[in-house]
């Protein structure tokens, strides 16, 4: 196949498109721009560049990663992609199913010491494993206190993504919450 025709067909960022499938991997292909979130996965997962330079911080180091290089990010480990210096075009390859930003979910306090506040044009999803879950979530925050928004749960039609079941709310300091279970 042509990786450049695979990266023809999108143009977002931060969304890994699959190109390929073998022993129960991904093999992935992301425009990515900017700085991604830090996380970690319970799997090694394997990035290379295919043009560009990418960033890749981890607690104890720094990688920069130039066209044709690759590096394996081990089990475990923190990582933060950044792609500062224009868009790079990246191959990772993961287990099937997994999502990129990994298992961790990390709030902490502002490391500015100013107060903490829900970000505007900020939503915190939550990837569920069924469209009862996606209702479950939210249902669950409504019944404690969240307010539903934007309509109520339910699937809806993103296009070349398939269907996606989502559910939205606010929970008590306003953050905006999203659940979303897309259809394989
Ligand atoms: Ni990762």
């Amino acid at each position: 196949m042509s990786l450049a025709e695979k990266f023809g067909t999108f143009s977002e960022c931060w969304a890994p498109r699959i190109v390929a499938r073998y022993e129960g991997h991904e093999v992935r292909i992301a425009r990515l721009e900017g700085a991604f979130d830090w996380h970690a996965h319970d799997h090694d997962e394997l990035f290379l560049v295919v043009e560009g330079t990418l960033t890749i911080e981890m607690r104890d180091r720094i990688e920069i990663l130039g066209e044709g290089e690759l590096i394996v990010i081990p089990a475990g480990t923190e990582h933060r992609p950044v792609a500062d210096a224009g868009e790079v075009k990246a191959l990772l390859i993961d287990p099937a199913h997994s999502p990129n930003t990994g298992n961790t979910f990390m709030l902490t306090q502002p490391i500015d010491d100013e107060a903490a506040t829900c970000a505007n044009g900020m939503t915190i999803g939550f990837k569920c494993n069924s469209p009862e879950q996606v209702k479950e979530l939210h249902d669950v925050a409504v019944a404690n206190g969240a307010t539903s928004i934007e309509g109520p749960p339910g699937p809806r039609d993103a296009g070349a993504l398939g269907t996606m079941h989502l559910s939205y709310f606010r929970d008590l300091d306003g953050h905006k919450i999203c659940g979303i279970h897309r259809e394989a």
